[in-house]
């Protein structure tokens, strides 16, 4: 028996599903809600002979995509994708959107950006009025990455955020390390009062590579319910 926020997620990968069309070039999201869409296109795939690629944007998507029959391939040999289906942290009234809490904004975003139609499949605790209460994720290279860091403080004065503080994403006592090789910078920001500009900012600073916030890239929030039904927006 599934908890209610299982159902919730279930409902809405379920509902996103029935926008996939045989042949169709697919980006697979990553984190627990991408993977019901993906076990749902599995299910198809191997019971109605649904025909199609993903390009799944983490190793752990990839894993389970094989596991479940569907073709994987890389982004370059897919080149360019009819669709993405992944999950998110937050989305605001725009579908703005904060990404990279399972630590694979990148792989997400170059997917996400490759792809004809971005759907994120949610359930109803990640609609804020505005982004920022989840902690926004940003990928740093290792090398230099503590000045990186300060770089990223100094700014956020300057431009005087609210909140501030920033944590290095850790695994056990480690540093996180997402599959490109990066760390991760987690900002605790309260509220982003100008998403699109603390976008271009954050990604202006040497060692940055990339920052979770995606704007003018998801077309639709399908928002699933515990009791099975969805809300959507677009
Ligand atoms: C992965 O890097 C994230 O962008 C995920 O899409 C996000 O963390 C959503 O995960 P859940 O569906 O597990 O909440």
């Amino acid at each position: 028996e599934l908890s209610p926020i299982d159902k919730a997620k279930f409902a809405a990968a379920r509902r996103a599903v029935d926008f996939v069309e045989d042949g169709m070039k697919l980006g697979l999201g990553t984190g627990s809600t991408a993977a019901w869409m993906v076990r749902c296109l599995g299910e198809m795939v191997r019971e109605e002979g649904l025909r199609i690629t993903g390009v799944p944007t983490s190793s752990r998507t990839a894993d389970l995509a094989r596991q479940v029959g569907i073709r994987v391939v890389g982004l370059d040999e897919a080149k360019w994708l009819d669709l993405t289906i992944d999950g998110a942290d937050e989305f605001d009234p725009e579908l703005s959107l904060i990404k990279g809490g399972g630590g694979a904004l990148l792989q997400e975003k170059i997917v996400a950006t490759a792809s004809d139609q971005m759907i994120v499949i949610t359930d109803a605790a990640k609609e804020v009025a505005q982004l920022g209460a989840f902690p926004l994720p940003v990928e740093v290279v290792p090398f230099g990455w503590q000045t990186t860091r300060a770089l990223i403080e100094e700014m956020l004065v300057s431009m005087d955020v609210l909140g501030r503080s920033t944590t290095l994403r850790l695994n056990g006592s480690q540093p996180f390390v997402t599959d490109e090789g990066n760390y991760i910078v987690d900002l605790h920001l309260n509220r982003i009062a100008n998403p699109r500009q603390l976008s271009l900012v954050l990604n202006q600073i040497p060692g940055v590579v990339e920052n979770g916030l995606f704007i003018d890239i998801c077309d639709m929030v399908i928002i699933g319910g515990a009791d099975g039904k969805v809300e959507i927006r677009d």
